[in-house]
């Protein structure tokens, strides 16, 4: 696992700052409390919920790794609890197809909001079958603890077979909808940021090779894994798909 200093204050967390050392002590006074959820959509029980309400799911510990689409790497102990376990107490609809999740927009306190460089708030898409999968996780903690406002306190996703761009931090709205969400990443740069994004070492991002990653905390490199390890639990979700694009 990677030491706790390192995963609390080695962050990508952009609404805070684009310097990875710089969010820790710029999110220091972030408030998560009260904070809720709000899930609707094409859903027929559409539902806001507490953080407390949140815990009643349950927590659960995931060791994962986490991979960025930079190429360095983490092991993370996560707490959280199965995305599909809120999905199937709101009951999506048969016409939603795709998940679309958001994070909170308050420059006020997240002075990264202030750019005009990128679209506001921070939006992530899954397919509802990824998102349904039993790896996917919302957390809410980490290394026993309540999630640090760096870490994307008080809620954020895990799927720890994508980049982790994919993996949204202090979330406030989840939508189940019909048509495939734009995140903030496909809208920055659509040519080097895809829907999909699964961790493939095969496919190079375009200004960088995905072959190999750095992990921190060790020296030297490994080899990137395909779907980053998790190929038997989710390579089923895209048979038939043409895994060499590189979105
Ligand atoms: N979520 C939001 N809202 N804003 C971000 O900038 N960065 C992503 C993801 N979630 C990001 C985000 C990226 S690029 C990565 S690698 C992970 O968060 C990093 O998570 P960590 O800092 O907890 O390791």
């Amino acid at each position: 696992m990677t030491k706790f200093e390192a995963v609390t204050n080695y962050n990508n967390f952009y609404e805070f700052s684009t310097d990875k050392g710089a969010v820790a002590p710029l999110s220091k006074n972030f408030v998560t409390e009260p904070w809720t959820v709000q899930v609707g959509g094409l859903v027929s029980n559409p539902k806001t919920y507490s953080i407390d309400d949140l815990l009643k799911f349950g927590e659960e510990e995931r060791i994962y790794r986490l991979r960025c689409v930079e190429a360095w790497a983490m092991v993370i102990p996560w707490l959280g609890f199965p995305l599909n376990k809120l999905l199937k107490e709101v009951e999506p609809t048969s016409e939603a197809k795709y998940v679309r999740f958001e994070t909170l927009y308050d420059p006020k306190q997240m002075p990264g909001q202030n750019s005009g460089f990128y679209s506001w708030p921070y939006v992530e898409g899954l397919r509802v079958d990824e998102a349904m999968n039993d790896l996917t996780i919302l957390s809410t903690g980490l290394y026993g603890k309540r999630l640090y406002p760096q870490n994307g306190a008080p809620i954020r996703l895990v799927v720890p077979w994508k980049y982790g761009f994919k993996s949204i931090k202090s979330i406030v709205r989840i939508d189940l909808v019909a048509d495939m969400p734009t995140s903030l990443w496909m809208a920055a740069a659509p040519h080097e940021y895809g829907f999909y994004a699964n961790v493939n070492p095969n496919v190079d991002h375009p200004r960088w090779s995905q072959a190999s990653e750095r992990v921190i905390g060790e020296t030297g490199r490994r080899n990137t894994l395909l779907f980053n390890g998790y190929e038997e639990e989710v390579a089923y979700l895209y048979e038939g798909m043409d895994l060499s694009a590189w979105y």
